[in-house]
Parts: structure tokens; sequence; C-alpha cells
């Protein structure tokens, strides 16, 4: 069994990214500039939009960190959306997801234009993907893809079996997969809450993607011998052994788990690490202008 270690491919394409900030800058142009919304206080939101603007730094972006309470309205909150399109300092911007229930999510992602839409939400990025034209893809399954590539994982008629149909990584990854594309080529099933015969279907997987955000879900007895297994849950639990009080725990019990499959992802240090990258990435490929 190998790890697939997100932390160290995404190390390596800072690096690539960074040598591209270096070459911009000497080249006299403007260096890619992020924007973060971050509405409320939500932990796990804090931590994972610090962490953006962290890497942003690490790689020579530029990074503005917009904050609002959560009682902010809707309206407030979508004039701020439309200044961000207009802003032609910015290249790029997201909004942190969930917002508080009195702002529509779906509303605020339609109002990001498509060509600033770095974390390929707008239903126009997702459309361009399905269809397999230039667009934003959404991080996680970016980062997913991006795994397999560099530990040359080939998903060319493989069963990938994937265990969640969320719009951020479920739903994209499995049109990633199924794709006429390198890397793709793949017969994917999706499951969902209502499947019934969940354990049957995991259990023929070459490939099996758990993003369910159900800890532990996945067990050996729902894994082949030999698959490779990627896990993309993070979900924030109550620990007595960690500084914080919390710890990150994956959707696979990975311990029984890595004894039954071929390549395994870690929580943390696995998908995490390459969905900041792949934000990064999507970042410089909007202030190249390379998509739209
Ligand atoms: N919430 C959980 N994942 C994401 C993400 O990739 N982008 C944004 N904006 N919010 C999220």
């Amino acid at each position: 069994m190998q790890i697939i270690d997100g932390k160290k491919i995404s190390a390596e394409i800072k690096e690539e990214i960074a040598r591209e900030v270096e070459e911009i800058k000497k080249s006299g142009k403007k260096v890619p500039h992020l924007a973060a919304v971050l509405v409320g206080h939500d932990g796990g939101s804090e931590t994972y939009v610090a962490h953006k603007v962290k890497a942003c730094e690490q790689v020579g972006f530029k990074s503005t960190l917009i904050r609002f309470e959560d009682n902010i309205t809707e309206k407030e909150l979508l004039a701020k959306v439309e200044e961000l399109n207009n802003d032609n300092d910015i290249d790029g911007f997201i909004v942190q997801l969930p917002l508080p229930k009195h702002i529509s999510e779906e509303k605020v992602i339609e109002a990001v234009h498509p060509k600033k839409d770095v974390d390929g939400f707008h239903p126009i990025n997702v459309g361009r993907m399905s269809v397999g034209m230039p667009s934003f893809v959404s991080a996680t399954p970016a980062g997913i893809i991006e795994l397999l590539k560099r530990y040359n994982i080939k998903t060319s008629g493989k069963h990938c079996v994937v265990l969640g149909r969320s719009n951020i990584v479920g739903r994209p990854v499995s049109i990633l997969l199924s794709q006429k594309a390198d890397f793709g080529n793949a017969t994917v099933t999706v499951c969902h809450s209502r499947t019934p015969n969940l354990k049957e279907i995991a259990l023929q997987a070459d490939i099996l993607i758990a993003a369910l955000g159900v800890p532990e879900f996945v067990t050996a007895d729902m894994v082949k011998e030999g698959a490779v297994v990627i896990d993309v849950g993070t979900t924030r639990v109550k620990s007595d052994k960690t500084k914080s009080g919390w710890k990150l725990k994956g959707d696979v019990k990975f311990d029984e788990v890595a004894e039954k499959c071929s390549y395994i992802t870690p929580v943390p240090g696995g998908v995490g690490p390459m969905t900041i990258v792949s934000l990064l990435k999507n970042t410089l490929l909007a202030a190249k202008g390379d998509i739209y």
C-alpha cells in the first residue's frame, strides 16, 4: 500500500506556480490577485480561508480578505460581489461557503462573473466543464484528478465509484472521470444517501472516492483488495490530544482500509492541500486570461 502524499505534491505545485509568478514579475506584468469573502465566524471556514490567504503569500500572489459579520444582508453581499466583478485589480475571487441561512448561496454563486469564478461554482463554468470546454473546474475535483495524474494512477476503463453527489465534489468529479480525456475514460457510478446497495457497489470499485462527510463511513468490508481509495472527508471532531481541541476525520476508516488497498489518501495531508493549490492554479489561469 502506498500513501498518496497530497502535502508533498501540493508543495511541488506551489513551487511551480511561484516560478511562474517570478516570470510574470520579471516581464513587468501585474501579479495574480485573489480575493476571499468570509461571512461570519464558522471555525472550518476561518481555517480554510486562512490557509488560502497563506498559500497566496507562499507563491507570490496578492490576496485580499474581506470579512463580514453574519448579519450582513443578501443585498449587501450581492453588492460586494458586483464590486469585485468590476474591480480590475482582482483576477478572481471566492465567497466561502456555507453562508448564513438568510442568504441564498445559489444567488451569490450566480452573481459571481464566470471569468472571475475561480471556485468553478457558477453554472456556466459547471456547464462548460461538463461538455469539456475550457472552464474553471472546482478545486477539490481538480485536486483529486491532479493527484491521480502525479501518481500515474490510470483511470481509463476502470470502475470509479463516487460516494456523495454534492455540487462541490461528488457531482463534478464523477463528470471529470467519465470524460473522454486523459485521467477520464472511467466507468463511473455515483452512490448517495438513497442508494440501497451502496456497500455492494463500493466493493466493485477499482477507484473509490468517499465524499459524503460522514466520518469513518468506509470500512474494510466495503473495499476491494487492491483498490485506490481517495478520502475527501474533513469533518471536525473534538479531540483532547490537540491544542485546538479538535481534529479532522476523513470518511474512511484509515487503519483497516489501508491494509486492503493499493493507494490511499490520508486525512489530513491528502486531498485537502490539493484543493488549495487548485484554487491557486485557477487564479493563475484567470490572471493570464487562459479560460476566457
Ligand atoms: N466550502 C467548502 N469548500 C469550499 C470551496 O472549495 N470553496 C468555497 N468558496 N467554499 C467552500
